[in-house]
């Protein structure tokens, strides 16, 4: 609960691991970056924003992007690998399918977080088979298990600790989304569900 000085989930949250300030500039930095990479392509790119735990970042790397760098488009895929829980399971299913085409584009996939990397080869190779231009990634975040599966990722924002995280995009249980900022719950948080 809050008395309004703070947000409803403040008191379910153990610890802040990057905060508000640190995701803007870093996307500010990511923008940039990527921006310059892209400099001289002629028809845009295509974003493809995975969701649901990119939108967040999405929103505001394609705002950022917008400050510095060519169009773009956006597209949305959503695909389940963790169900409710907390693990990877390994098994992807795409919810929702590009709805268009997206072959001769340069497509950047937009990731909240590379965990074990297993969501991510999948979409790639699925990208790819589409016959994209070129297909690279940019994730906000990644976790030390991702080196176990190779995916190449050419952006990457932070590399955090293999907790399960929430916020900015990032749930439990569909909740926690809209924290501006990214932390690790409470052990009873946990207990509750
Ligand atoms: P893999 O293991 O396939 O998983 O790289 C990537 C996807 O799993 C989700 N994920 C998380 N979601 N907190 C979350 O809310 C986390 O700490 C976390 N770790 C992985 C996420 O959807 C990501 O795209
Ligand atoms: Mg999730």
């Amino acid at each position: 609960m809050t008395d309004g000085s703070g947000s409803w989930y403040d008191a379910d949250i153990d610890h802040v691991i990057i905060t508000e300030e640190e995701i803007r500039e870093k996307t500010a930095a990511l923008a940039k970056q990527v921006a310059s990479d892209y400099a001289t392509v002629q028809d845009g790119l295509l974003l493809v924003c995975v969701l649901k735990g990119a939108v967040m970042f999405v929103a505001d790397f394609a705002r950022a992007l917008g400050r510095h760098g060519p169009p773009v488009e956006l597209e949305f895929m959503a695909v389940s690998s963790y169900g409710q829980g907390t693990t990877s399971s390994g098994v992807v299913r795409i919810l929702k399918d590009l709805d268009r085409d997206i072959a001769g584009r340069h497509v950047v996939v937009v990731e909240d977080i590379v965990d074990s990397g297993l969501t991510l080869s999948w979409l790639l190779k699925y990208l790819e088979s589409r016959a994209a231009a070129s297909v690279e990634v940019v994730a906000l975040f990644r976790k030390p298990d991702a080196i176990k599966v190779h995916v190449p990722v050419k952006y990457v924002g932070f590399d955090i600790p293999s907790e399960f995280v929430v916020g900015y995009g990032l749930d439990f249980s569909e909740r926690y989304r809209e924290l501006p900022y990214v932390g690790v719950l409470k052990p009873e948080v946990y207990a509750r569900v």
